[in-house]
């Protein structure tokens, strides 16, 4: 009788081979179709008069579903081929010399080596590639939004995307001049409350980004669009971290995490 929860299912299954954009194509008419197909039958069958909600919205559930799932297995079938690629030094050096020759769109704003040409743009250099390629989809499916990087993002093919983030991570950052200086205070809340993910450096691990170096401007920027929950940076758990920050020792930690090497 319930056609659609098998119907879903299978769409499902085929979700986890296509990627979210060839999936959105494709199956957002199926969805829809199969939705009113099922509204129309107490018409057409006079026996099942109740249009069944509850089937309904699992039905639509399951093709948002479809599309979060394929997304993120496009992701982590992404991050294994980066990692195969790390492995391998012949590799690593053709996707060195690609990612340099497509970054070409980028270094205007994050500069030739990844070091950002604006206090408000951060570094790319010496980011943690896993990082990078995830901010890549961030932007490219709205969890993260920025008018011009959200737009970049989506063109980008998934080769561009590998590539792109193991040159920049490979890159090194560069001393550059700050406009506040470090302080005991900014130095004490890093200790306590941001070096367990971060790490004592500010160099970040495979999970989480390294923000040392960064200019000071952007990480101010960023930090108070966590602290204000901003729909541009949706579900980070940054929010919760500094949730009981205020406006000043955001400048404090700021200011120690931009001046550390
Ligand atoms: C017009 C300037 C501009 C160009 C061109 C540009 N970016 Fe960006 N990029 C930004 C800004 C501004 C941000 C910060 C957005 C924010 O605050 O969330 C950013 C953020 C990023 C981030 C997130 C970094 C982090 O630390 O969170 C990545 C990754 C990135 N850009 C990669 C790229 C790549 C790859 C290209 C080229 C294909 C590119 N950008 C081109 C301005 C630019
Ligand atoms: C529980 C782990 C955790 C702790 C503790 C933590 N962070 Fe983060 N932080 C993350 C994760 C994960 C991200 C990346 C996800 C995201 O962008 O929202 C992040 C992102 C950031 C970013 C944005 C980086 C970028 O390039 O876009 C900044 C800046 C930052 N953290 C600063 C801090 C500071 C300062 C503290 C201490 C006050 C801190 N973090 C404590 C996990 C943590």
């Amino acid at each position: 009788m319930c056609g659609i929860g098998q119907l879903s299912r299978r769409l499902l299954d085929a979700g986890q081979h296509l990627s979210p954009i060839v999936a959105a194509l494709h199956l957002w008419p199926i969805g829809l179709w199969s939705l009113s197909a099922y509204v129309c039958r107490p018409f057409q069958c006079r026996t099942n008069k109740v249009v069944d909600m509850k089937n309904i919205m699992v039905a639509g559930f399951a093709v948002l579903l479809l599309l979060s799932v394929s997304a993120q297995a496009d992701v982590n079938r992404m991050l294994q081929e980066m990692a195969v690629i790390e492995r391998n030094t012949a590799l690593l050096q053709a996707a060195l010399n690609d990612g340099q020759e497509r970054a070409t769109l980028c270094v205007h704003c994050h500069g030739n080596d990844g070091n950002s040409k604006r206090d408000y743009i951060p570094n790319l250099a010496a980011q943690n590639s896993e990082y990078l390629l995830t901010q890549f989809e961030h932007f490219a499916d709205g969890t993260r939004s920025d008018y011009v990087m959200s737009k970049l993002a989506k063109g980008l093919s998934e080769n561009d995307r590998v590539a792109i983030a193991l040159f920049f991570s490979s890159q090194t950052v560069k001393p550059r001049q700050q406009p506040e200086a470090d302080s005991e205070k900014g130095k004490a809340l890093y200790d306590s409350l941001c070096f367990a993910c971060h790490g004592v450096s500010g160099h970040g691990s495979k999970q989480y980004p390294r923000i040392a170096g960064q200019p000071y401007e952007f990480l101010e920027t960023t930090l108070m669009k966590f602290l204000n929950n901003d729909p541009t940076r949706q579900n980070s758990p940054m929010m919760s971290v500094i949730r009981n920050l205020n406006a000043q020792q955001i400048k404090e930690v700021a200011a120690h995490v931009a001046n550390m090497p």
